[in-house]
């Protein structure tokens, strides 16, 4: 196995216009870059084309199937990736459709990884959408972290900049989730590292 950084894609999952995930992103991504055990790569998938018409044979049939161009970059970030931290509000108690559709059009790339949650909205904090997040990585053969950082109510969390008023409690969170997230992803690409040799 190489000794190169892990390498962590941090996913914002929303696109819409006036949308807060970079927010909560930026926020993240400084906390995984302290953290220091991964290489960190932001992935938002607002500059991304991510049609919701499917390919007629599924990535599972078909994993090299041909994506349309403008989705190039993207698939090959989510290749690279070791393990994933996906930062989702809930939208209508699940994940948005932009977050759905870009899981549904890959399947190797999540393939034996490790996946972490940051959540935010109102009541429920984005636990909704990680819950059923669980259940569709669950599907692809990935692993989800049990620790996740979440923010309920984050309008009255973050000021006007995008600071969090009172930081160390989400911080110790998001330490507790990258160290569990840096362990399975170190085990699981030793794991596909064995596999690959045969
Ligand atoms: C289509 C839609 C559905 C939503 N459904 C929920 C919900 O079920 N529960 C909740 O607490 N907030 C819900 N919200 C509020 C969002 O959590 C809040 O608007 C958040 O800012 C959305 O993330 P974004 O700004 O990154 O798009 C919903 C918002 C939208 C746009």
């Amino acid at each position: 196995m190489s000794n190169a950084p892990l390498k962590l894609a941090v996913i914002i999952g929303s696109v819409r216009e006036g949308r807060f995930g970079p927010v909560v992103a930026r926020w993240f991504s400084e906390q995984a870059r302290r953290h220091g055990s991964f290489e960190v790569d932001v992935i938002d998938l607002a500059d991304a084309r991510i049609p919701l018409e499917l390919p007629a044979v599924p990535p599972a049939l078909d994993p090299d199937l041909q994506r349309p161009e403008e989705m190039a970059d993207l698939t090959r970030r989510l290749s690279a990736a070791d393990a994933f931290v996906i930062v989702t509000p809930d939208y209508n108690r699940s994940i948005p459709a932009s977050l759905k559709a870009v899981i549904d059009w890959h399947y190797t790339q999540w393939d034996a990884k490790a996946i972490g949650f940051v959540g935010y909205s109102g009541a429920s904090g984005g636990l909704l959408a990680i819950e059923h997040l669980r259940q569709i990585f669950n599907e692809l053969n990935a692993h989800t972290v049990r620790n996740y950082v979440s923010f309920p109510r984050y309008y009255l969390l973050f000021d006007e900049d995008g600071r969090l008023r009172e930081p160390e409690e989400p911080a110790a969170a998001a330490t507790a989730m990258l160290d569990q997230l840096h362990w399975w992803a170190t085990a699981l690409a030793a794991a596909r590292s064995l596999e690959a040799v045969g």
